[in-house]
C-alpha cells in the first residue's frame, strides 16, 4: 500500500509539474478536475486511504500516519499550482509595459511676446521695479488729459485711436501704456519705480511693421536726483538682458507731451545687422524704433500728486513685438496674432 501511494504521489508531482511548465495555458478547470480525481471523496486517495480502517491495529497507526503526510503533502501541491495559475492570470490582468511607446500629446506653447514679456518682468524685478497692470478699456482723462494733452491739443491726432461711443464716460481704447503713468503715482506716490506691460490700441492700417493691437511696456522711475544717466543705464541693462548678441542702441531727440526732453530709443537691426543697406524690416537704415522715453514732464508729475521740485524721474515706452522680432528674427508683426500654429510650434 505504501508503495501504491507513493506511486500516486509520484505520478500527481509529475503531473502537476507539465502543468506548471505550461502555465497560463492551462485553465482552471483542468487542475480542478485533477484534484477531485485524487482528492475528491471517490477518489484514488480517498479509496486507499478508506482502507485503512480494515488494517490491524498496529499497522492502521503506522500507515495512516504516513497516508495523511502523503494526502497533505499532494494537497499542499494543488494549492501551490493553483495560486500560481491566479497570480499569473493577475498579473496579466495589471501587465503594463513601461518599454511601450506612449501617446503623442500635443503640447501648447507660449507666444513669443509672452516669452519676452516674462523676460521683461523679471528682468526689472531684479532691478527693484513693481509690475503693475491696468485697463485697456480708459478714459480719456488718464490717456489724454494727464499726460499734458488737453482737449484740442494738436498732438491728439498723432495717436490713432479709437474712440469708444458712450453717453456719459470718455473712454478710449488705450493708444499707449502711458495712461498708467498717473494712476500708478496716484496709488504709489514718490519714489516710484514700476514696469507696466500691456496691449495697446490703435487705429492702424496694418503692414509688416504695424499692427492695430499690440503690447508694449511701459518705464517709470521717480525719486530725487533721477537724471538721464540713469535712464540709459536701465535701458542698457534692458537690451543686454534680453539680447545675447551685441546690440547697439542710439537715442535722437523726440517729441511727446508728456516729457521734456523727449527721447525716440532705436537699437540696431539684429535681423541684417547692416547699418549701411539695412534691409525691409528696419526700411533699409540698419536701426528699429522701439520707442519714446524722456524725463517726465512737471505737469504729469503734478497730476499725479507728486511735487516736481522735489522729485524728477524718467518715462519709457517700448513696443513688445519689435523688441521680440529682433530678439528672434521674425520681419512680420502680423504673424504674432495670426494663430499660425507653424510659426508658434516654433516656440516650445
Ligand atoms: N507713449 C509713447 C508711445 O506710445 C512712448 C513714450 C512713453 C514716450 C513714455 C515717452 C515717455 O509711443
Amino acid at each position: 500500500m505504501q508503495e501504491e501511494l507513493n506511486k500516486i504521489k509520484a505520478e500527481i508531482f509529475k503531473e502537476l509539474k507539465n502543468i506548471k511548465k505550461e502555465g497560463e495555458k492551462i485553465s482552471a478547470t483542468i487542475v480542478n478536475d485533477l484534484e477531485i480525481k485524487i482528492l475528491g471523496r471517490k477518489g484514488e486517495l480517498s479509496k486507499i486511504l478508506r482502507g485503512i480502517k480494515d488494517l490491524g491495529q498496529e499497522k492502521r497507526k503506522e500507515f495512516g500516519k504516513f497516508a495523511n503526510n502523503i494526502k497533505q503533502e499532494i494537497t499542499e501541491e494543488f494549492q501551490n499550482v493553483k495560486t500560481m495559475l491566479n497570480f499569473q492570470k493577475n498579473e496579466k490582468k495589471n501587465f503594463f509595459d513601461i518599454t511601450l511607446q506612449g501617446d503623442y500629446v500635443n503640447k501648447g506653447s507660449l507666444n513669443p511676446i509672452t516669452l519676452v514679456q516674462n523676460d521683461l518682468e523679471n528682468l526689472f524685478s531684479t532691478l527693484g521695479f513693481m509690475i503693475v497692470d491696468g485697463p485697456e478699456l480708459e478714459s480719456d482723462y488718464f490717456c489724454f488729459e494727464t499726460m499734458n494733452i488737453p482737449k484740442h491739443h494738436p498732438a491728439r491726432d498723432m495717436q490713432d485711436t479709437f474712440y469708444v461711443e458712450t453717453d456719459k464716460l470718455d473712454l478710449v481704447m488705450r493708444p499707449h501704456t502711458s495712461s498708467m503713468e498717473v494712476r500708478a503715482m496716484k496709488v504709489y506716490g514718490a519714489p516710484l519705480r514700476c514696469v507696466i506691460p500691456g496691449r495697446v490700441f490703435r487705429n492702424e492700417a496694418t503692414d509688416a511693421c504695424h499692427e492695430h493691437t499690440f503690447n508694449q511696456i511701459e518705464g517709470l522711475m521717480i525719486d530725487k536726483n533721477i537724471s538721464i544717466s540713469n535712464f540709459k543705464a536701465i535701458i542698457q541693462e534692458m537690451i543686454s538682458g534680453i539680447f545675447n548678441a551685441d546690440v547697439k542702441t542710439r537715442l535722437r531727440p523726440g517729441y511727446f507731451p508728456y516729457v521734456e526732453p523727449g527721447f525716440e530709443l532705436d537699437m540696431s537691426c539684429t535681423i541684417c545687422n547692416d547699418s549701411k543697406n539695412g534691409c525691409p524690416t528696419c526700411k533699409h537704415s540698419g536701426w528699429l524704433e522701439l520707442g519714446g522715453a524722456g524725463m517726465v514732464h512737471p505737469h504729469v508729475l503734478k497730476a499725479g500728486n507728486i511735487d516736481p521740485d522735489k522729485f524728477s524721474g524718467f518715462a519709457f515706452g517700448f513696443g513688445l513685438e519689435r523688441l521680440a522680432m529682433m530678439r528672434y528674427g521674425i520681419n512680420d508683426i502680423r504673424l504674432f496674432n495670426s494663430g499660425n500654429l507653424k510659426f508658434l510650434e516654433q516656440f516650445r
